[in-house]
């Protein structure tokens, strides 16, 4: 995905499109670019690298000064990393009308757009599918650049956010959305555009969400909303919930280590107003019209991508104990393309810290079109999956910054466990079991403090085996996804080669792989799989294995077996990933900060990636 922000008011652009690039820079930071129009030129910059080099160039060349303008940060999908493919891209340079576009998306037909546009004498400058949208709004421009947008959206397949301006407007500018975000945020006489609300919050907590299909012309005191058919559209204003506090380092070095820490802080708010310990109820407001179609569905799907997946993957461990209801979690991307079986009584799960995930997104089309109720375990408050679900419980753990994701992983399996919670009880579940769990559940907050104060520990014990390059990770029932999660946490942001797998599993072939000294990293608290765990620690042993456990407070047997143990206080087994996933997301932090690397910005990756 990409970040996109845009500014028309009063104000001098740049400072805030820059500023704005810096927040939006999680969604993508492979190159930038800004654009602004100062007397009667669209004048632009466009930097491979971080903000801060685009930032640095504009100040070598004097500044931009402009009350118009745009901006974006890029996760590359056509074409290479270079200047030439960095947005802003204008139409034609010889018969051009100095339009520019910024766009996050992909347009599927560009290249037979392109071929009818270079037919028509156009000469293109780099190789992305949005410079082809730029010249076929250049193409249809007749002094209107609304109605030329509308036009060009209309033979435009795909997915787009997008900012436009015209040099020969320079009060005007026009944005449009279909299958990626885009906000306006209203101030007086000005408007902030952005993807999302964290470029936004800074100046105005006044905002609207584009809908799917808009297109919207902006000047510096009004703007109208319409469909690419130019009929009207009334928008809905909502006062944005999230404030600057929620998006700022503060103390923390880094985004995800501020993340880490908020998790207690996280699942507090989560369980706020919808856990009544006293009445051992679960109340989910989201989701209390639809009780009927899940306490009787016949079968549900999860479905999600990267960490949302092993949430996933935990909520069908759960799903089955608490509910009873069969279970299936895939990977969104193969639902979408398998020829799915979707009987009546389907309930499909679509799991996403961001909500815009391309392929989840997809999935969930696949499924609703073939008759599943679809719910939505979002995070982000109004975002495509929360509002194409039929019905959802947001995680509410705050905005989530550093790309690797901890906080919404927490929050998605205590969502899961609450919703899996209250199916159960109106199935089978005594009111016994129930209390017991959200006994255990309100205790979970102040036992992740007590592991949080780890970190030290796990520092120590991460710098004994920094430079070995190769790692496992293990665990049984429902510490497996856990293994998945701490092995996917260490590839992607330390780089080093990490593979999780379930802990019998190792013995089917990736045995081979162990050798004096390496690294393996079992999940092995004490519930129902410990012995067996244990025997396979054994076998990890007897091959010169380095055993590093996630174990229970207290198990002093299993010390003597291991080189290094993290103790998780003792809850009750399904519950038992809140706990062990954290020393995990230590582990992989602290790595990454030893190896030097970029903790919040992992190369080639993004926050969320909205192309398929
Ligand atoms: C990307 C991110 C992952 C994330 C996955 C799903 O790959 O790098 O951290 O888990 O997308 O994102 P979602 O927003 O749907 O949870």
């Amino acid at each position: 995905m990409c970040g996109i922000i845009a500014y028309i008011g009063t104000r001098d652009a740049t400072p805030i499109l820059i500023e704005g690039l810096k927040r939006l820079e999680y969604r993508g930071y492979d190159s930038a670019g800004l654009a602004v129009i100062s007397d009667g030129q669209v004048r632009v910059e466009r930097a491979v690298g971080r903000v801060h080099v685009l930032e640095e160039m504009i100040q070598q060349d004097g500044g931009l000064p402009g009350t118009l303008g745009m901006a974006h940060t890029r996760w590359a999908t056509h074409g290479a990393v270079n200047q030439a493919n960095a947005h802003p891209h204008m139409d034609d340079v010889e018969k051009g009308h100095g339009i520019a576009v910024v766009h996050n998306g992909i347009i599927e037909n560009h290249s037979v757009l392109k071929k009818y546009l270079k037919d028509k004498g156009h000469v293109f400058q780099s190789e992305t599918d949005t410079e082809v949208l730029a010249h076929l709004i250049g193409e249809l421009y007749k002094d209107d650049l609304e109605l030329a947008v509308q036009n060009a959206l209309k033979k435009v397949h795909g997915a787009y956010a997008i900012a436009v301006m015209c040099r020969k407007e320079p009060d005007t500018m026009v944005i449009a959305r279909k299958g990626s975000p885009l906000m306006i945020g209203i101030g007086n006489d000005e408007y902030i555009v952005a993807s999302d609300q964290s470029a936004i919050v800074a100046h105005t907590n006044q905002a609207l969400t584009l809908e799917d299909y808009t297109v919207a012309r902006l000047t510096r005191d009004s703007f109208r909303t319409t469909t690419v058919d130019n009929v009207p559209i009334t928008p809905e204003i909502q006062e944005l919930e999230c404030d600057l506090g929620q998006i700022e380092l503060g103390d923390f070095e880094h985004y995800m280590l501020k993340e880490i820490h908020e998790q207690p802080e996280a699942i507090r708010r989560s369980m706020q107003g919808r856990i009544d310990t006293a009445t051992g109820n679960v109340v989910l407001g989201g989701i209390s019209d639809h009780a009927n179609e899940l306490i009787n569905a016949r079968k549900i799907v999860m479905i999600g991508q990267g960490t949302a997946l092993h949430a996933a993957m935990i909520s069908e461990y759960l799903c089955e104990e608490l509910t009873r209801i069969p279970c299936e979690v895939e990977f969104a991307s193969e639902f979408r393309y398998r020829n799915p079986i979707v009987e009546e009584g389907t309930v499909v799960i679509a799991i996403s810290q961001s909500g815009e995930t391309a392929d989840t997104l997809a999935a969930l089309h696949e499924a609703k079109q073939r008759g599943a109720h679809s719910v939505g375990l979002v995070n982000v408050v109004g975002s495509t999956i929360a509002r194409e679900t039929d019905s959802g419980i947001y995680l509410r753990v705050g905005p989530e910054i550093g790309v690797a994701s901890t906080k919404a992983f927490i929050g998605q399996v205590l969502v899961s466990t609450m919703l899996m919670t209250y199916i159960g009880r109106r199935r089978f579940l005594s009111t016994e079991h129930v209390d017991r769990l959200l006994g255990q559940l309100d205790r979970i907050p102040s036992q992740i403090e007590m592991v949080l104060q780890l970190s030290d520990h796990i520092k120590d014990a991460v710098a004994r085996y920094i430079n070995r390059d190769n790692w496992l990770f293990l665990g049984r029932g429902v510490n497996y996804p856990v293994a998945l999660e701490g092995a996917l946490k260490l590839k992607e942001i330390s780089y080093i080669h990490a593979e999780g797998m379930p802990a019998a599993e190792m013995k089917h072939g990736p045995i081979a792989l162990i050798d004096e000294g390496m690294p393996v990293v079992f999940i092995a608290t004490r519930n129902s799989q410990y012995e067996k765990v244990l025997s396979n620690i054994e076998e990890v042993r007897s091959r010169g294995g380095h055993v590093i456990a996630v174990a229970t407070e207290g198990d002093t047997e299993i010390a003597s077996l291991c080189k290094e143990v993290f103790y998780v206080p003792d809850t009750m087994e399904h519950l038992q990933p809140l706990l062990t996933v954290v020393p995990l997301q230590l582990l992989a932090y602290h790595a990454t900060v030893m190896r030097g690397h970029d903790v919040d910005k992992p190369r080639n990756l993004a926050k969320s990636v909205t192309v398929e």
